[in-house]
């Protein structure tokens, strides 16, 4: 398994998960970046416990003016003309500009909304795309790639970039109700996908499990609520596997062994 994307509803988990999945990842002696595509929310880089970049990668790029005007020139040029902003690239030799590195872990931002009234956020997107679509990856290197809430990486084709599609699932009917379009968009896309559960408890554990073993979706494994991690993460500390009962390594066993969807 190399490029995931970690998706699902606002607030069920995702940079929780990507969180612990890289902390495991790193402990099995490997390297995984974690790539930030949410362009709203802040709070990832302190659950890593990686102070953000001194650049996002729109920045390094040279932000958003440059970025809109070339994508109009794309636009213009008609579907001939290719946007060429990025290279081949590997982990080992990306810019220190736009990734922070702690050990075997590094993190990156794509771009944030810093501006009212700044325009959408569809450069990030193309960019994004662009980057992930130029990095290659060894046999043992994960990236771990954060979406914003919903379903819009699908709109963008950020989805294409990945090897496989992971969707986190709470206990919420909203959370079972997307599992079953997400699927399908999955499949729409030809990508493996599987969900994981998180903050369950024993009760809201086995009514997920039932509710999406129905629709023939894989259940990667499950994550307890904790409190620890809860409180952990509001006051802004780093977040770590020991804070949680369930064991992330059996997730990643489980994606490793391709139990997925496909
Ligand atoms: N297993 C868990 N136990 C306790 N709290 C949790 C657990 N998982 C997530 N949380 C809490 O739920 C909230 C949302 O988690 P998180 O930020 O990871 O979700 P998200 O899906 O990334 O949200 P967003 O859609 O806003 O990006 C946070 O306050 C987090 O600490
Ligand atoms: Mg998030």
């Amino acid at each position: 398994m190399s490029k995931l994307i970690i998706c699902g509803r606002g607030g069920c988990g995702k940079s929780t998960l990507i969180t612990l999945m890289a902390q495991k990842i790193e402990e099995q002696g490997k390297k995984v970046l974690i790539v930030d595509s949410d362009e709203s929310n802040l709070g990832l880089s302190a659950m890593v416990g990686i102070k953000s970049p001194e650049k996002t990668l729109m920045d390094y790029l040279g932000g958003r003016p440059l970025l809109d005007g070339k994508l109009m020139e794309v636009f213009l040029n008609g579907e001939n003309e290719k946007l060429e902003l990025l290279s081949e690239t590997s982990l080992d030799k990306l810019p220190s500009d736009f990734v922070s590195w702690n050990g075997n872990k590094g993190f990156m931002q794509i771009g944030k909304i810093e501006h009212n009234n700044e325009g959408c956020a569809c450069p990030m997107g193309v960019i994004g795309n662009d980057f992930l679509n130029n990095l290659v990856l060894n046999k043992d290197e994960w990236v771990l790639i954060d979406t914003e809430a919903g379903v819009e990486h699908f709109g963008r084709g950020t989805v294409e970039q990945a090897d496989a599609i992971i969707m986190v699932v709470d206990p919420s009917n909203d959370a079972v109700l997307l599992s079953e379009k997400i699927a399908k968009l999955s499949d729409d896309a030809d990508k493996p996908f599987g969900v994981v559960l998180n903050r369950v408890d024993d009760e809201t554990k086995t009514i997920l499990e039932d509710a999406i073993s129905k629709k023939n979706i894989s259940i990667m494994g499950a994550i307890p609520y904790s409190k620890t991690m809860a409180r952990e993460n509001l006051v802004g500390n780093r977040l770590d596997n020991n804070m949680i009962e369930g064991n992330v390594g059996d997730i990643l066993k489980n994606l490793e062994n391709h139990n997925l969807d496909i």
